[in-house]
């Protein structure tokens, strides 16, 4: 099984989130080789980057850094669900993907996005930080824009309704899941490697 983390990119009351959130994670737990574990950032609440040096460097002292740390560690691969806020991503997961490093390297990500584009120019820069944290950002994204989002934000419809993101879903599924199972055998064959030396 691999093991994929749902980062849940808003934490604010009210947030549209948890509808997408949802709705990935019902498609994703279909797959029969996908464990999938929802990370609400509302479960780790970290202040604004104060470490002394980047987790890249040194050990973070921070408790919730920490622990977010070891849930990453645990995890092959992400999917994350995320809100666009004036045009990139919102600072709550900025922060996240900031307090953390070799946890991120060497790992596959896919993105949900949400809002008028999709969150299209959030994601745009996520992949240019997952580059930074060494991980594989995959080409595919799923974007509920337009009237979808808005349709699906003021109640009048529900995801489920709108069959023609299924075959988007099943792209991002298949490479994500591809990337995740190729990138978590390269790094069982480097920790081999290392026991054998
Ligand atoms: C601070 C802020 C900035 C926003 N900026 C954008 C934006 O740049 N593009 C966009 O499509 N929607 C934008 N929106 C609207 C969000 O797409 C919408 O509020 C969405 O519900 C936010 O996700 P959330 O409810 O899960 O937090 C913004 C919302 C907020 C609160």
């Amino acid at each position: 099984m691999l093991k994929i983390g749902v980062i849940v990119s808003s934490t604010r009351p009210n947030r549209f989130a948890d509808t997408p959130t949802k709705w990935i994670v019902e498609k994703a737990s279909a797959r029969n080789n996908l464990d999938i574990e929802v990370l609400d950032l509302r479960d780790y609440s970290m202040p604004f980057f104060e470490e002394a040096m980047s987790p890249a460097w040194a050990p973070s002292q921070n408790p919730v850094a920490l622990e977010w740390q070891k849930k990453i560690e645990e995890k092959d691969g992400f999917i994350v669900v995320t809100a666009e806020y004036n045009r990139g991503p919102t600072a709550v997961l900025k922060n996240a993907l900031d307090y953390a490093y070799p946890q991120w390297n060497k790992k596959a990500i896919g993105f949900v996005g949400y809002g008028s584009t999709g969150a299209a120019r959030a994601i745009e820069q996520l992949r240019t930080n997952a580059i930074e944290l060494q991980m594989a950002p995959i080409r595919v994204g799923v974007h509920i824009q337009g009237q979808v989002f808005m349709s699906v934000l003021m109640g009048q419809a529900k995801l489920e309704d709108f069959d023609f993101l299924n075959p988007n879903v099943d792209d991002l599924l298949n490479q994500l899941t591809w990337w995740t199972a190729a990138l978590k055998n390269a790094r069982e064959a480097d920790a081999a490697e290392k026991v054998a030396a």
